[in-house]
């Protein structure tokens, strides 16, 4: 019997993980269906209890659910932090599980963009100066995996600061964390330090924003990520200008689909063909 999965998220139109999904059932030959869900947006928890009941295997979930996913979720597949009822925000999760009467709860994104950097790109991230730009939920989603690649010291780069101290104490609360330097900097406050790895895990490039940033922060040969796809954005056009190394989250998107389809099947697709695939439609 074909198994079912499908997207969560308003808007979802647009999701391309539809597709990609389907070409790692391809691929693989796993007997699966995949559909993008439009949820209202009081109505999430509605509409996973409605997937459930409908036999849905799992889903995936997008902005803006990713908090309310982590709180519907039975257990997780990851580390959680302790200080749940603290008045932080809480972890963000992508991917969901239905078994046996439970919802466990993943995130895959972080995963995905270590895998994109590492393996499609042949950028180790050990010892590596990074640069985190934004302090969301997008960065918030990355920033553990990015530690957990580095162990070096990071620095979270914000347009409001107290969103990156909130990201630093988050992640400092966890005893494995406690002895790497994580440093909160307002926009504007970076000047001669240089990075191996600029990240931008902003919403900024959606309304072409620029994000300031000194024209000598990238090292020789260092990796500028935009985590957004399908459109050039500003930071991609300065790291381009400064001669670094520039990547959109393509990449990302079908590598963190690709971790979800192996919790999900125990199989793991080749991402690389589906990567080329969308980048040439
Ligand atoms: P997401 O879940 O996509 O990360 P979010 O939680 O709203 O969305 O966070 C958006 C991030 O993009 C934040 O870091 C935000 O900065 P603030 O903390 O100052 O709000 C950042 N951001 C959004 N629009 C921006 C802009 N025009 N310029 C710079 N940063 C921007």
């Amino acid at each position: 019997m074909t198994d079912k999965y499908a997207v969560i998220g308003n808007p979802i139109a647009h999701s391309k993980s539809p597709l990609i999904h389907r070409m790692f059932a391809e691929q693989t030959g796993e007997d699966i269906s995949y559909e993008a869900v439009l949820a209202p947006l009081d109505g999430f928890s509605a509409t996973v209890e409605r997937l459930r009941k409908e036999g849905y295997k799992g889903c995936n979930v997008t902005v803006p659910f990713k908090f309310e996913a982590f709180k519907i979720a039975d257990s997780y597949g990851f580390e959680v932090m302790d200080a749940l009822e603290s008045d932080q925000r809480a972890d963000a999760v992508n991917t969901l599980t239905f078994l046996n009467g439970k919802i466990i709860g993943y995130n895959t994104d972080g995963i995905g963009l270590i895998n994109d950097i590492q393996k499609n790109r042949s950028v180790e991230l050990k010892s590596k100066r990074i640069l985190l730009i934004g302090a969301g939920g997008a960065a918030a989603g990355v920033l553990h995996p990015l530690l957990e690649a580095s162990q070096a010291p990071l620095v979270i780069y914000n347009r409001t600061l107290g969103n990156a101290e909130a990201l630093q104490k988050n992640v400092t609360q966890h005893e494995k964390f406690r002895l790497i330097s994580i440093r909160p900097v307002q926009f504007g406050g970076l000047d001669s330090e240089q990075f191996d790895v600029v990240i931008n895990a902003t919403s900024a490039g959606l309304t072409d924003s620029e994000i300031p940033l000194p024209p000598t922060i990238f090292a020789s040969g260092a990796l500028a990520y935009d985590m957004m796809y399908g459109r050039e954005t500003p930071f991609m056009r300065f790291a381009r200008e400064q001669r670094a190394q520039v990547a959109d989250g393509l990449g990302m998107l079908v590598e963190q689909a690709a971790e979800a389809f192996y919790i999900w099947r125990d199989v793991r697709p080749d991402t690389a063909p589906v990567i080329a695939a969308l980048r040439n439609r």
